[in-house]
């Protein structure tokens, strides 16, 4: 108890902690806003060097210079054949584009291209000569009219912060980019419905509503790239999924473009709607193989006044889940965040992000929590969370800790949970996997990762314990095949066997398309391939991606 009041006092009269962190970051309702676009252009490079299908680039960020790893798709190329059955593009194809969408929506400016073809982990890479920029959802479907007619395979794309290689194509395919469509359609004020157009920037419409007192029901790490449509067509999880629940729930409508062109306007703002089958949950987490979303209506909750962020340790695994355990019962309903990493992720952002420092430095933690707490009433959050913070240190769940006492502490807090991607790219090869686990058993397979890998590479833990979704990251020097066979199909193979999923949140995209059949049975999976041809029999959105292109071709 000592030992928390004393770590409170000392950092609410700390004047200069960390204020020099959030320099170009603004606070918004608890949050960090971080400028991710130039943080995603720090890790482009301007050189590149191939050997053996991996390629090293160095760039130089805030005057350090780092490598920057990278590994193209020779493994996945050579067991992926392009379908034989797609067209190449023509000059009469371009003409065509060019009618419809007029010269500034034909993009084939080899530097634009070579964005759009490669992913933010710059682990994949196509070739794709063309990106089409619609700005209304009829040129979305006189594109796709077009396409299908012609049986030219398309990528939609959206802010391409995927992680599993889903947004870039894997050959020539014509990538579709929908970020021009990028307008508030209406907002409700009473009802806190949000329409808008399918490019806009997660940040954006997360600003508009802070102008409105609303906050959209989803934050991530990447919102200042990333589009609703692309969160919508991933069903991105999050930092608030355990408070606000999944985009299932807070997504009451969607319009979306069939492979034929057929708009389908199911783009619904009421909450209570049992007329027949719910068609839009097909388009949420489908990856763009079913469609293009065009638009989304979404529930968003009010703001609330008051928001505390506390940044804690533990010294093992089992602390953690019992603080989780007692976070629901004593915080209840004003719980909004429990976000978990272990040292070796706290370590990898502190070694590569700049301006970052241990919010408890007076010891080395196993475990560190981030708990947010939302409500509307400071009093009684504050008393609430202190009690609940004091509780758990006096019966050593937690054994240190720190309340942000303002903004700039926030931030820094959030940085730290929100910077371990960033970080992870900066230093080296990174193996990424986003599995749901029964919380009690997650930090088993980190341990057996790391004894199967020894000092081969950095297994580093972290993500989104409240909702069940383990980070599995291991942090390597170099890609190489050795280390991978020792990861897979181990992890898939542990993480079925515990019944968990191996897509909690990201997706299946290019990475896991075959690995379909360790969360889904033989029966799901051929289901889901009589739907993606009834859909899109062409096979044109998205080819290669989220189902197994053999039993595509089967079906
Ligand atoms: P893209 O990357 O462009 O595309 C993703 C997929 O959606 C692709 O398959 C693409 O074909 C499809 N797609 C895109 N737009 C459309 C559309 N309009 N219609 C149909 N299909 C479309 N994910 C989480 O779930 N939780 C997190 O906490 C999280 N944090 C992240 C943090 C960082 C730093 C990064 C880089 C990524 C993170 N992600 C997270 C992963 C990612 O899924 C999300 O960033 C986001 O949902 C992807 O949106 P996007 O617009 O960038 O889509
Ligand atoms: C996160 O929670 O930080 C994201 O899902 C990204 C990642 O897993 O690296
Ligand atoms: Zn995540």
């Amino acid at each position: 108890m000592e030992k928390w009041r004393l770590t409170y006092r000392l950092l609410k009269h700390s004047s200069n902690f960390d204020r020099r962190l959030t320099s170009g970051h603004r606070y918004l309702f608890g949050r960090t806003f971080i400028p991710f676009k130039e943080n995603f252009r720090t890790l482009e490079c301007p050189s590149r060097s191939y050997v053996n299908g991996a390629s090293v680039s160095f760039a130089r960020v805030n005057g350090n210079s780092y490598a920057v790893q990278h590994r193209y798709l020779a493994s996945v190329a050579s067991t992926t054949q392009r379908n034989p059955d797609f067209s190449k593009i023509t000059s009469d194809d371009i003409s065509y584009f060019k009618k419809i969408l007029g010269e500034r929506g034909v993009v084939q400016d080899e530097e634009k291209l070579a964005d759009a073809n490669t992913d933010w982990m710059r682990k994949h890479k196509g070739s794709s000569k063309l990106m089409l920029q619609p700005r209304i959802t009829e040129e979305v479907s006189q594109i796709l009219k077009y396409c299908n007619s012609r049986c030219l395979a398309v990528v939609p794309q959206g802010g391409n912060t995927g992680l599993v290689g889903g947004s870039v194509p894997v050959f020539d395919e014509v990538i579709i980019n929908v970020g021009s469509m990028n307008n508030i359609l209406s907002f409700d004020k009473v009802s806190g419905i949000l329409v808008c157009e399918a490019g806009c920037i997660l940040e954006n419409l997360i600003s508009f509503l802070d102008n409105q007192g609303f906050i959209m029901p989803l934050d991530l790490g990447a919102k200042g790239s990333c589009q609703i449509g692309g969160n919508v067509s991933t069903n991105a999880g999050g930092l608030r999924l355990i408070r606000y629940g999944s985009l299932h729930g807070s997504v009451l409508g969607l319009e979306a473009v069939l492979a034929n062109g057929t708009v389908l306007d199911m783009l619904g703002t009421l909450r209570k709607d049992n007329t027949g089958y719910d068609l839009k949950h097909l388009f949420i987490g489908s990856e763009g193989s079913l469609g293009i979303v065009t638009k989304v209506s979404i529930l968003t909750p009010p703001m609330l006044s008051s928001v505390n962020l506390a940044f804690l340790a533990c010294e093992d695994y089992a602390s953690c889940q019992k603080l989780l355990l007692e976070a629901k019962r004593k915080l209840g309903e004003i719980l909004s965040a429990f976000e978990f990493l272990d040292v070796n992720a706290l370590n990898v952002v502190l070694k590569h992000l700049d301006g970052l420092r241990d919010p408890l430095p007076s010891s080395v933690h196993n475990f560190y929590v981030l708990i947010e707490t939302t409500g509307s009433m400071e009093s009684h959050d504050k008393e609430k969370l202190e009690a609940f913070l004091l509780q758990s240190m006096n019966s050593g769940i937690i054994t240190d800790g720190v309340l942000a006492q303002d903004i700039n502490q926030t931030s820094s807090f959030w940085r730290i949970r929100e910077g371990i991607p960033e970080a992870l790219m900066k230093a080296g090869a990174v193996y990424k996997y986003d599995l749901s686990v029964p919380p009690e058993k997650m930090y088993e397979l980190v341990e057996e990762m790391r004894a199967r890998l020894g000092s081969a590479a950095n297994v580093v833990a972290y993500g989104h314990l409240g909702d069940g979704n383990l980070h599995l990251n291991i942090s390597a020097p170099q890609y190489t095949d050795g280390l991978l066979s020792k990861i897979e199909p181990f992890v898939y193979e542990w993480t079925s066997k515990h019944r968990g999923s191996i897509s909690a949140e990201h997706g299946l995209g290019l990475m896991k398309a075959d690995k379909i059949h360790y969360s889904k049975s033989p029966e799901t999976v051929l289901l889901m391939a009589a739907i993606k041809k009834l859909l899109d029999p062409n096979r044109i959105l998205n080819p290669y991606k989220v189902l197994p292109p053999s039993i595509l071709s089967q079906s």
